[in-house]
C-alpha cells in the first residue's frame, strides 16, 4: 500500500505528546472526552482509542495571488519550539454553504468574513494547518480540521481571533465545532 503524504491522524488517547486541557463544543455533538493526543503522518486505526480524527492536506481553494503572497511573506511553520499550546478544532459546515457556489462562498469567506483579512492580524504568533475530510469518504464527522500552534503566553491573542472568526457570516454555517486545547508534554 502506498503511504499518501498528505494524510494526517489527530488520535485520541490516555497519554501522548499533547495533553489535553479542555474541550469545548460549540455546536453539534460532542466528541467523548480524552486525556491526551498524537499527531501522526498517515492512517492510525481507531480500536481501543475515544477518537481518531483524519484530514488531507490539500491545494487552496479561495486565496487569491496577493492573498497567498502576503501569507507565505509572514507565517511560519509547525513545530517552533516556544510553541507549547497547541488547539484542535474540528469543523463541520452546512448543507447550505456546501450548496453555494465556489465564488458565493468566497464572497462570504472572505469578501464578507474577512477571513484571511482576521486571520492574517495574527501572524506569525500563529502557526497552522487546514486539514480537509470530505474527500476520505461519504461519512467523515467533520468537513476539516483545523490545527493551530502557539507560544502560550499568546493564548489571549487567540482567543480573541476565534471570537472575531466566530462573530462572522462564515460562522453562520458552521454546524459542528469542537474546540480542543492542549499543551505540550514536557514542553
Ligand atoms: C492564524 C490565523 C488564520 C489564518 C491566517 C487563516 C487563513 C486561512 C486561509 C488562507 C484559508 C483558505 C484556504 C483556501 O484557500 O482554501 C482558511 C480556511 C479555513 N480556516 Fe482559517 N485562518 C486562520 C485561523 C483560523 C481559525 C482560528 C479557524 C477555526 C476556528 C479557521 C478555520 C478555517 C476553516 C474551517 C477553513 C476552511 C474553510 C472552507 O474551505 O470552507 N481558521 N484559513
Amino acid at each position: 500500500m502506498t503511504m499518501n503524504h498528505r494524510l494526517f491522524s489527530f488520535i485520541a488517547d490516555q497519554d501522548g505528546p499533547w495533553a489535553i486541557t479542555s474541550q469545548t463544543t460549540w455546536v453539534g455533538e460532542p466528541l467523548p472526552v480524552a486525556g491526551g493526543l498524537h499527531l501522526v503522518a498517515g492512517a492510525a486505526p481507531a480500536e481501543g482509542r475515544p477518537w481518531v480524527l483524519r484530514g488531507i492536506t490539500s491545494h487552496e481553494r479561495y486565496v487569491e495571488r496577493e492573498e497567498k503572497q502576503a501569507l507565505v511573506a509572514r507565517q511560519q511553520g509547525l513545530g517552533r519550539p516556544a510553541s507549547t499550546c497547541a488547539a484542535l478544532i474540528p469543523i463541520r459546515k452546512s448543507a447550505a454553504w456546501w450548496a453555494l457556489t465556489q465564488d458565493e462562498r468566497r464572497q462570504v469567506f472572505e469578501a464578507q468574513s474577512h477571513h484571511i483579512g482576521i486571520g492574517m492580524n495574527y501572524l506569525p504568533a500563529i502557526a497552522r494547518r487546514l486539514h480537509h475530510c470530505r474527500d476520505l469518504s461519504e461519512n467523515e464527522p467533520f468537513d476539516f480540521l483545523t490545527w493551530f500552534e502557539f507560544d502560550p503566553a499568546l493564548e489571549s491573542d487567540f482567543d480573541r481571533m476565534l471570537a472575531e472568526l466566530r462573530a462572522t457570516p462564515e460562522w453562520q454555517y458552521v454546524d459542528r465545532e469542537i474546540e480542543i486545547r492542549l499543551i505540550r508534554r514536557g514542553g
